[in-house]
């Protein structure tokens, strides 16, 4: 059974293989990005619940519970929400 993504209370799929960010475009979800690469901050999302895995270390500045969503996986089920 495929893992979950829960963005704003709606239901996605999880594809591990791909960033957050690439699984919410995958599936037409409009979510605000600029550099994909972790340092600008744009795609700073809230962490609900869940864990997530960083391919490259995060530049752009996160407070508590923050993630970024254009570099970061996850291989379960995982609940976040917009800023
Ligand atoms: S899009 Fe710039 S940090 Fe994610």
């Amino acid at each position: 059974m495929p893992s979950k993504l829960i963005y704003n209370d709606q239901q996605y799929t999880l594809d591990a293989d791909k960033t957050l960010l690439e699984n919410l475009e995958s599936q037409a979800v409009s979510v605000e990005f600029h550099c994909r690469d972790g340092h600008c901050g744009a795609c700073r999302s809230m962490l609900v619940s869940g864990d997530v895995t960083y391919s490259s270390f995060p530049m752009a500045y996160l407070k508590e519970g923050e993630i970024l969503l254009c570099c970061s996986k996850s291989e379960k089920n995982i609940t976040i929400k917009s800023l």
